[in-house]
């Protein structure tokens, strides 16, 4: 087995797996079983203060799903936890003590005033966790009493109450951070100028799942009536992993360890939000459809993973695919490749003729000597991937390289030196530009 145990900002845990902060984590009883399937560490679920929150007791959840009925994506609308504060601080040292090898981190929302962040703190400290993660991104309920996302939408507020937190505490600080924003790396900087051990993200995104058009209430529906809520699982994966990726390309916070959340359902997406700079993950709708069990898949997919690389720890898996995030301007604009379609896999649907021919390049033929045939005009392929992706035979076309020769659609020999925009004659920023001849002033 590989070595899997993970040092997340001084935090020890058998592997990079955590719970994310949410129903799995609400209380001892579902940790504890989620300790015995072998998930590595938890955030337990938002604490606040006390009188508790209370939380609409119809419908909370709705979503969306494939053709095959597999949850896409899942939005709620509930808050934080709506426990006793002193109920869930007892809990959480309980299992703190029976749990030493695994993470413990409290997750906390509370008023944005200095004083109410200092009293809970020291209350925390007592329970023995292994740090906290401030709650900056809940986007509905919380957030219009002037907590969750609209504290993570303000950078000066987020500086702020991180501050307050390492002034006030020993533990670990890691801010979590709302998706609900323009620019990830404004609220990322001013947790990292705040003091911040970490950053986790993302939480959910403000969302309306669906409109009932019996009712014409937004689900899921309290009695008629609807409200934004968050959106997480496989769905907002994409969304996540390019921010996390501007955290790590930025250099004010390139060196800010972050902790990697959002659509995380196998091993692979793991691996993925590590490669871009994760020192650690956290999952939450995953266990929700699953089970806590599916950690078990997460652990051996990681390890078959790290032996087949030679990986020695997960710490080499972080950050590797980093220097290879760029900006388009510095893309290589003479890598030229053409799709090509595999006849023994084809099964002739003509999807691909059909995607190309009204949408892209007319690339796909659908007849050739009057039979149904389909195959790609080299002569008019951008090589955009488009039937790529609509095909639905996995690996009948892929698109191939052309290192040599002449590209039959431009006329123009293949080129294998690196060229981009930025030295492009087209661009007029170019040291290189010519311009166009409709551009130049009449004689
Ligand atoms: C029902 C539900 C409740 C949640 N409650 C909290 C919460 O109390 N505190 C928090 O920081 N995040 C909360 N989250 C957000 C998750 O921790 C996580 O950031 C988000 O779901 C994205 O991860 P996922 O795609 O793996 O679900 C909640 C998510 C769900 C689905
Ligand atoms: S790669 Fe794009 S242009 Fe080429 S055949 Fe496929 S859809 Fe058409
Ligand atoms: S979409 Fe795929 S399977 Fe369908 S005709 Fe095109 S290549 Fe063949």
């Amino acid at each position: 087995m590989a070595d899997l145990r993970s040092n997340f900002i001084g935090i020890k845990s058998p592997n990079p797996f955590w719970l994310a902060s949410a129903p799995p984590t609400d209380k001892a009883y579902n940790v504890v079983r989620a300790f015995e399937a072998g998930w590595g560490g938890v955030v337990w679920k938002t604490l606040g203060e006390d009188p508790p929150v209370v939380n609409v007791n119809g419908p909370r959840y709705g979503a969306s799903w494939s053709n095959d009925r597999r949850l896409i994506g899942l939005n709620n609308i509930e808050l934080i936890t709506d426990r006793p504060l002193e109920t869930n601080l007892r809990e959480i040292k309980q299992v703190k003590r029976d749990w030493k090898d695994r993470a413990m981190i409290v997750s906390l929302m509370v008023p944005c005033e200095e004083q109410n962040w200092k009293s809970i703190l020291a209350r925390v400290e007592d329970t023995e966790a292994d740090g906290i993660e401030l709650n900056f991104g809940c986007p509905h309920g919380m957030s219009e009493r002037g907590m969750g996302a609209s504290v993570g939408q303000v950078p000066e507020y987020v500086e702020m109450v991180t501050r307050w937190c390492k002034q006030y505490t020993r533990m670990p600080v890691i801010v979590k951070l709302t998706p609900n924003i323009s620019d990830i790396r404004t609220a990322a900087r001013a947790a990292n100028k705040g003091g911040a051990d970490a950053v986790s993200l993302i939480n959910t995104i403000t969302s309306i799942m669906s409109v009932n058009l019996d009712t014409f209430s937004p689900e899921p529906s309290i009695d008629g009536k609807g409200t934004h809520g968050g959106y997480c699982g496989p769905a907002v994966k994409p969304i996540a992993l390019n921010m996390v990726s501007k955290i790590a390309t930025d250099p004010e916070t390139a060196k800010l360890p972050i902790s990697g959340i959002g659509g995380i359902t196998t091993w692979r997406d793991a691996v993925e939000f590590m490669a871009l700079g994760c020192g650690n993950v956290q999952v939450c709708t995953a266990a929700m459809v699953y089970g806590f069990k599916v950690v078990e898949d997460m652990i051996a997919g990681l390890d078959d993973f790290m032996h087949d690389k030679g990986f020695a720890s997960v710490d080499e898996i972080v950050g590797r695919a980093v220097p290879n995030v760029t900006e388009w301007q510095n893309l290589n604009l003479n890598y030229i490749a053409k799709a090509e379609i595999d006849q023994d896999l084809c099964i002739k649907c003509g999807r691909c003729h059909i995607a190309c021919e009204d949408t892209s390049h007319q690339a796909i033929t659908s007849m050739v000597d009057g039979a149904r045939h389909f195959e790609v005009i080299d002569e008019e392929c951008v090589g955009c991937n488009l039937c790529v992706n609509v095909c639905p035979v996995e690996d009948c076309i892929s698109l191939v390289q052309m290192t040599s020769g002449v590209d039959p659609r431009t006329n123009k020999p293949i080129s294998n030196e690196y060229a981009n925009w930025t030295t492009h004659p087209n661009n007029p920023g170019s040291p290189n530009f010519v311009p166009a001849e409709s551009a130049k002033p009449a004689e």
